[in-house]
């Protein structure tokens, strides 16, 4: 009986072990397609990122380090970026953007780096993160090249246009009705966040960061999907003066 089975095990591993030589061909005929594939869906998946990360070496920072070249590089070491201690600690430890490391930080940054500034609840999806990662070691001129011009906001700060505008506080005074049934004008804190007082830039910023779901909160990406850079821009100017 023991000897059967084992015997019936090894033919079963002849056949698993063809199998695999197999799937190693048909996966080596495919591999260039794939990555290809994997590029560009990573290139489209990189929206998430480039509100925060610049991708062409020549365009510097921006709320986030450029990433040209990121794969294979230390943690913390573009020159003139201000990371945050938790950054630079992890980074005297010798933390190495390697593939798994950079897999391991876009699935939950803060179990890589603690106290990282990088607000970014991570990618759950293990398909997506592969396809930015091999997007990312694969980055070309064309790439970000294409990005930085095509129209919208991609090259932009997010709520750029929002920011650069006049806010006007009589109208965002108006359209603050709707905000005051949750949030507090006297600037307590009852379970709903504060919002006044605020300096304009910060008040736009979150509120494009839920528009588009930077920050997931279905409440707030509700409230903001129908407002505008005109609307925003007045909200800013109103709260802002408040509780001053
Ligand atoms: C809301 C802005 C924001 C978003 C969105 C964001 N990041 Fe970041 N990222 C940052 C900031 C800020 C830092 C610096 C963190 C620190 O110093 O702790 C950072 C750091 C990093 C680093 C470390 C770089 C270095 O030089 O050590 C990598 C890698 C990275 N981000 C990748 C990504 C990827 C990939 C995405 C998209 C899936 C992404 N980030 C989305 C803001 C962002
Ligand atoms: C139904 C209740 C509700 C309404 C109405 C509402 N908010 Fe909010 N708002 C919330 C909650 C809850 C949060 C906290 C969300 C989170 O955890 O990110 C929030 C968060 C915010 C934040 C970020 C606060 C922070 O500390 O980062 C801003 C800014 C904001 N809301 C502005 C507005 C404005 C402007 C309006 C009106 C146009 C509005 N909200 C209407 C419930 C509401």
């Amino acid at each position: 009986m023991h000897a059967f089975r084992s015997i019936g095990g090894f033919a079963l591993m002849g056949r698993t072990a063809a199998l695999a030589v197999f799937a190693v061909l048909f996966v080596c005929a495919d591999v260039r397609a794939s990555d290809e594939e994997a590029h560009v869906r990573g290139r489209e998946l990189f929206s998430k990122c480039e509100r925060c990360h610049e991708l062409n070496p020549e365009r510097g920072n921006r709320i986030g380090p450029n990433l040209f070249n990121v794969i294979g590089r230390p943690a913390a070491s573009v020159e003139g970026f201000g990371y945050s201690q938790g950054m630079r600690d992890v980074a005297s430890g010798g933390l190495v953007w390697t593939r798994e490391n950079l897999d391991r930080f876009l699935t939950d940054p803060r179990s890589v780096v603690r106290r990282t500034s990088m607000s970014f609840r991570g990618l759950d999806d293990d398909g997506e993160r592969a396809d930015i990662i091999a997007f990312l070691s694969t980055v070309k001129p064309d790439d970000f090249a294409a990005r930085s011009d095509a129209d919208g906001p991609a090259g932009a700060e997010i709520g750029a246009a929002a920011m650069s505008m006049q806010g006007d506080t009589a109208y965002g005074e108006y359209l603050s009705t709707e905000c005051v049934t949750c949030h507090q004008t006297s600037g307590a804190d009852e379970g709903i966040p504060a919002i006044v007082g605020w300096p304009e830039e910060d008040f736009i910023r979150a509120l494009f960061e839920y528009k588009s779901n930077v920050r997931n909160h279905p409440v707030m990406k509700l409230i903001t999907s129908n407002l505008g850079d005109e609307e925003i821009a007045s909200l800013a100017a109103y709260f802002s003066q408040l509780g001053q």
